[in-house]
């Protein structure tokens, strides 16, 4: 495994669409690897891999000591809708609410590439969305309830 470097807002790879995975073999399992050990040397509580420069649809999550590889994930339900603030290893220090799902079922591959589905609620929910999110380029704040604060304090978009 390898520490790789935590792309930055600004940076062109975080807007792009990453494209599906096809490959499930030992270039893919290096990636999750290695994006895993970057989480944790980071503090994060997810990683997706245009924040490691690769535009593929492959993440990985922690939250509550559960590590979870998600690969060519899609959303299929949502319920409810929760508020807290978020941050991301691309942005920096800034924090701002983002309005979620309050459950969120994904339907997602393993790095075998065998189907699996999962729900999660409130800070897996916000996790799933906000690294689904970076596969299409999107960053939390685009739709943070506090973007003219970022703006106004000099964030770049
Ligand atoms: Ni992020």
């Amino acid at each position: 495994m390898a520490i790789r470097n935590v792309t930055m807002i600004g940076e062109a790879v975080l807007r792009k669409k990453s494209k599906p995975v096809k490959d499930f073999d030992e270039d893919l399992w290096q990636l999750l690897d290695d994006m895993k050990e970057t989480m944790y040397q980071n503090d994060g509580m997810g990683l997706a891999a245009p924040q490691v420069g690769v535009l593929r649809r492959a993440v990985v999550i922690d939250v509550n000591n559960a590590f979870i590889e998600l690969i060519n994930p899609v959303i299929i339900k949502t319920k409810g809708e929760d508020i807290e603030d978020e941050g991301c290893l691309s942005v920096g220090k800034f924090r701002g609410r983002v309005s979620r799902p309050m459950e969120v079922t994904v339907r997602a591959q393993d790095r075998y590439g065998f189907e699996f589905t999962l729900t999660g609620e409130k800070w897996l929910a916000r996790c799933i969305c906000h690294e689904l999110d970076h596969l299409d380029g999107i960053l939390f704040v685009d739709k943070s309830l506090d973007k003219d604060k970022y703006l106004k304090n000099g964030g770049r978009i």
